[in-house]
């Protein structure tokens, strides 16, 4: 299939057009390049021999989108552009809504006149909030939510099932992400955050490279096996490889479904800190410190339903995950910046 890949050039988009060239398909970037850099669009080229359109270009500007719907032909689109940012998003709401929302229907408008109805969407586990049960099934109900980049992913998964009640030509898979790491295994493709890292990996990734002292641990008296928050850390091919299989799901009257993409075991913050500590032969200094404002306590999902409709279960350990986001690190210190 041709497949338009909205955020290509990002951390996900960038793992799942090489899994898709892997698999047969045909990706099409396009991507602003406002959290990404070109240097990872040249390394999917250079990983798969294969040459990829790219079109840096916004996802809001309706003209630019037809143009490309024009020149393109295409099957399907996977859309992850978008902002992701947790904090800045509670600084920046309107930016937040604006990007995330507009960007999408903007681009939901330029599909429907151009008749391409099938589309995966980058959703996140949190939506569930603090979840009402773990493992968390698809079933569970969407909770609370403290922020707006997390409220841009509940309404967005409400807009688009309303759209899919309106036409049922549509094709709708939401994806709900658990905490996606690590790296190609190749080192030449990683999560190259701006900045100080928000996120825990890249994170203890950066301390480990000697940019930055010491992990704070967010807190180390919540209700889990050491006191430190646990997560369902999910490699990051492992969740592209879940996109090439939910594409099997495109197909007319399938409605929309939903999946949770995680790998079913939940992890602290120290037994990922520990991993890292053994993948990078380095004992990593950390410090506890106040939880962090709007974090839950445990988080990791029951991803039975992936496997039987999809016919995917994610395959990589903890061990590899550090192994390969340490590969990524050592080999690029500096991310992308200055390749
Ligand atoms: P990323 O920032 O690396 O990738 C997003 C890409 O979208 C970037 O390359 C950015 O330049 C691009 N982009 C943003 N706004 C755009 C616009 N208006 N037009 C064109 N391009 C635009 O993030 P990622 O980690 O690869 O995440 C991909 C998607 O998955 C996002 O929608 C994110 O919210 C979602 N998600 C990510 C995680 C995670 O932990 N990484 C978890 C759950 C969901
Ligand atoms: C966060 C976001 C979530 C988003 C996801 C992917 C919050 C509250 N949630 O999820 O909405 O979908 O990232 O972008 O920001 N930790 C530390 N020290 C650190 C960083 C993290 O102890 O420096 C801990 C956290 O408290 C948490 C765990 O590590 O227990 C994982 O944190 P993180 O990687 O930020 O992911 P989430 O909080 O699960």
């Amino acid at each position: 299939m041709r497949i338009l890949v909205t955020g290509g050039a990002g951390y996900i988009g960038s793992h799942t057009c090489v899994e898709l060239i892997h698999a047969g398909h045909q990706p099409i970037i396009i991507d602003n390049l406002s959290n990404s850099n070109i240097e990872a669009v040249r390394r999917v080229k250079a990983l798969t021999k294969q040459s990829v359109p790219f079109y840096e270009a916004d996802i809001r500007d309706h003209s630019m989108l037809e143009r490309i719907f024009q020149t393109e032909s295409i099957d399907a689109v996977i859309h992850f552009a978008g902002w992701k940012a947790v904090g800045e998003s509670v600084q920046k709401p309107l930016e937040y809504y604006h990007n995330n929302i507009t960007g999408t229907l903007v681009l939901c408008d330029v599909m429907r006149t151009y008749g391409v109805k099938n589309l995966i969407f980058s959703s996140s586990a949190t939506v569930y909030g603090e979840p009402a049960f773990v493992p968390i099934t698809e079933e569970c109900p969407k909770g609370k939510i403290s922020n707006p980049y997390g409220q841009t992913k509940a309404m967005l998964e409400q807009i688009l099932t309303d759209l899919y009640v309106a036409d049922p030509e549509w094709n709708i898979v939401l994806l709900r992400y658990f905490n996606p790491i690590g790296a190609n295994e190749s080192g030449q493709l990683g999560e190259d955050p701006r900045g100080i890292p928000n996120n825990l990996v890249p994170y203890i990734a950066k301390v480990a490279i000697g940019a930055l002292p010491a992990l704070g641990v967010f807190g180390n008296d919540y209700p889990t096996k050491d006191g430190t928050g646990v997560r369902d850390y999910i490699h990051v091919v492992d969740l592209a490889k879940g996109h090439v299989q939910a594409l099997k799901k495109l197909e007319p009257n399938s409605g929309v479904n939903i999946y949770n993409l995680g790998t079913g075991n939940g992890y602290s913050v120290l037994e990922v800190l520990h991993a890292y500590e053994k993948a990078c032969g380095k004992t990593l200094p950390y410090e506890i410190k106040p939880r962090r404002s709007g974090d839950i306590a445990i988080c990791y999902c029951d991803a039975s339903r992936a496997k039987e409709e999809l016919g995917w279960k994610a395959e990589k350990t903890l061990e590899e995950m550090c192994i390969d986001s340490w590969r990524w690190q050592s080999m690029n210190p500096n991310g992308y910046v200055g390749a």
